[in-house]
């Protein structure tokens, strides 16, 4: 049962549980943007598919020993998670170059990074969510040099773990986006989504991007490539 709206987001509202007062419930919302919002579209269905996807996402991960926020799926649009007051970083793992690194650096599309590449965001729309360093982000959070090394060692784990599951469904995982947050214990935990909002999946089969570059680049159908994952991860369990 949820209680009053605690805040509106881009693809997300998250609401207070009326059950227990440290959890709350995430309602994913049909609407997809890009750019900070410059384009704007909305997707019947999107919702959903993000929410089941990502409710498979994190139990997988709670399996590989990687606390989440994650507490379970309620309903099609909805799932129940635990408070967290989130890091305003976003931190990106890369293991192809596409996307802005390759316009930002140079570097050539496709370069793989081995190991793989850890950048962090400092999460403000209004700056635009610029690229920072280690310093920056100890001086525009609240957590600890220590806590930064194992956020990233996380993020590290986390896309080992993700790697093997898209690649059983034949996907390859080029880079993604995580985002953590402390609970109430001062605990960090991955927090937000994990969905083809946030990851670059490319068939292995085919190379066809299967996220949300389709609607970034306008190049194909986001609900049935999204519907196509989902279908996929059922599969496979
Ligand atoms: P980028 O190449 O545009 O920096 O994106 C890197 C990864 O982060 C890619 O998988 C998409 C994801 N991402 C988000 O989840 N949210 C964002 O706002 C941006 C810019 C990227």
């Amino acid at each position: 049962m949820k209680a009053e709206l605690v805040y509106e987001g881009k693809a997300k509202k998250v609401y207070r549980s009326k059950s227990a007062k440290d959890q709350l419930i995430l309602s994913y919302k049909n609407d997809a943007t890009a750019f900070n919002g410059k384009k704007k579209a909305s997707f019947m269905g999107k919702g959903r598919l993000n929410n089941e996807i990502s409710a498979r996402i994190f139990p997988y991960l709670h399996e590989h020993r990687i606390k989440s926020h994650f507490i379970e799926r309620l309903n099609e649009t909805e799932q129940l998670v635990y408070e967290t007051k989130i890091i305003p970083l976003e931190v990106v793992v890369r293991n192809l170059a596409t996307g802005s690194i390759v316009k930002r650096l140079g570097f050539e599309e496709k370069t793989p990074f081995n190991p793989p590449l850890i950048e962090l965001f400092y999460k403000n729309d209004d700056l635009d969510d610029p690229l920072i360093n280690d310093d920056h982000a100890l001086l525009l959070t609240d957590i600890t040099y220590k806590e930064l090394n194992e956020i990233k060692a996380k993020a590290l784990e986390i896309n080992t773990a993700l790697r093997e599951l898209f690649q059983s469904i034949n996907l390859e995982l080029i880079d993604f986006k995580l985002e953590f947050g402390r609970l109430q214990d001062g605990m960090i935990v991955l927090s937000d989504e994990v969905s083809p909002d946030t990851c670059r999946l490319w068939d292995r089969t085919t190379s066809e991007k299967m996220d949300k570059d389709v609607f970034r680049q306008g190049i194909g159908d986001l609900v049935e490539v999204y519907e196509e994952i989902l279908q996929r991860l059922e599969a496979r369990s």
